[in-house]
């Protein structure tokens, strides 16, 4: 692949900004390029010092006026969920058992896995979303799926076949040792290869006897690289219950702890309800609280207290995500959205210069992963978007008005979504679908 030069406003993040006037937290180019090559961005700057440093006749595609951004990344979802999403529910535990299960019990089915495959990576490129982390089913033939269709799209995608032994129905159940084994095939299958990364996902307390929580403790000691992903805390009757079948825990974060799950790469999705102990220990682990905003709206579980986390004394780290099919959206522009509305409920702050950071390189701080996605530095991934905050005749309209940066981010935070998405690229190579329907 030969090389090219992308034009545009560049922006991509050095840290977490500390307000909105922190013009220190990032890169900002005016007139900026990027060099990509090989999949790779080679140089990132200025646009005449990146042309002139360029071969002579290099391509040059040109995407002014619009910025471009590290691609957006989501840290938790469900593949088997997308014929779930805008269901009517009344909490978390009925909207499972009423449609959720049901839903996944299909993926046992290879063409059923195949066809929602083919519709995942299209949605989340069309959202410029190019690395999510995603839940399968508890089915091999769901991971098969997932993992094939990426290995053709070419993203950074870590996912992991859900481990669940009981409380679900028996087309949902695998067993401890059945579990451990299709991980274990699973990870000797598909993590590396491409651009696939497998994660250990048991999928909550609930559905996991003792037994299975020590095979994925297990696991978690053969494969210490690898992410581990599960449920937290999303729901007061989810707490109870969770309490109610590990008796011997002091609080539903310890029942993880003490099967050794909890480190810097392990993603604890929702963790909303934490008392200090959790969250003290959740800080010490360097475990990952992970916000999914619509979901804890749409499911009406709770109100994540984001600010207050991080600027405990022991900071929890945070990532955020969209949690389809609890979340009532793919974008992660409506997903941040709905997190400044949270927190001015909660009487908070979130600058659009911090969600922005949140969807790019936070989210792959979060993932370890910060020196291959989530960025536009030389030497990473070439996983970027183009965006356009005139992309209706509304959004059109206010850019009349705006005179900042800071501004122009949240007026694509309030308004964006799609159609604001112009182009995605994976792997230096235009992937946004074209609608068709
Ligand atoms: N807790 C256990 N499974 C799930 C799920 O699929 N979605 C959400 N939102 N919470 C869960
Ligand atoms: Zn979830």
């Amino acid at each position: 692949m030969s090389a090219v030069l992308y034009r545009g406003r560049l922006l991509s993040f050095y840290r977490a900004p500390l307000s909105v006037d922190d013009n220190d937290s990032y890169l900002y180019e005016a007139d900026g390029a990027l060099l990509v090559e090989h999949g790779r961005i080679v140089a990132c700057g200025d646009f005449t010092a990146v042309r002139s440093a360029s071969p002579d006749d290099i391509e040059v595609v040109d995407h002014r006026p619009h910025l471009i951004l590290p691609g957006l990344i989501d840290t938790h979802v469900h593949f088997p969920q997308m014929q779930v999403i805008g269901s009517y529910a009344a909490n978390l535990l009925e909207w499972l058992d009423t449609y959720t299960f049901p839903e996944e019990c299909r993926f046992v089915e290879t063409a059923h896995a195949e066809r929602i495959a083919t519709h995942f990576f299209d949605e989340f490129f069309r959202q410029g979303t190019t690395t999510a982390v995603a839940y399968l089913s508890v089915h091999k033939a769901s991971a098969d799926a997932f993992f094939a269709e990426n290995l053709r799209r070419g993203s950074l995608m870590i996912a992991g076949k859900v481990m669940m032994d009981r409380n679900a129905p028996q087309g949902l159940l695998d067993s401890p040792q059945l579990g451990y084994e299709e991980t274990r095939a699973v990870i000797a299958q598909w993590h590396g290869k491409g651009r696939n990364h497998v994660a250990i996902t048991p999928r909550f307390a609930i559905t996991s006897t003792p037994a299975q929580m020590e095979a994925t403790q297990a696991l978690a000691r053969e494969f210490p690289d690898l992410h581990i992903q599960t449920h937290l805390s999303e729901n007061l009757a989810e707490i109870d219950y969770t309490c109610s079948l590990y008796p011997e825990a002091i609080d539903y974060t310890d029942i993880y702890s003490r099967y050794g799950l909890l480190g810097r790469k392990t993603l604890l999705g929702h963790a909303i309800h934490l008392s200090d102990r959790e969250a003290d220990a959740i800080s010490e682990a360097g475990a990952i609280a992970v916000h999914c905003p619509t979901s804890n709206l749409f499911l009406g579980s709770g109100l994540f207290p984001m600010k207050k986390y991080q600027k405990r004394d022991k900071p929890v780290r945070i990532a955020v995500a969209t949690d389809i099919g609890g979340g009532s959206s793919y974008s992660m522009l409506r997903t941040m959205d709905e997190a400044y509305k949270i927190q001015q409920l909660l009487g908070e702050r979130l600058n659009p210069l911090e969600s922005f950071y949140l969807m790019t390189r936070g989210n792959a701080e979060a993932l370890s992963l910060e020196d291959r996605i989530g960025t536009l530095e030389p030497g990473t991934d070439a996983d970027f978007i183009v965006m356009d905050a005139s992309a209706t005749p509304a959004m059109a309209l206010k850019m009349e008005v705006v005179k900042t940066l800071a501004e122009e981010l949240f007026l694509l935070q309030t308004l964006g979504d799609d159609r604001s998405v112009v182009e995605t690229y994976v792997s230096g190579r235009p992937m946004k679908p074209v609608a068709t329907m």
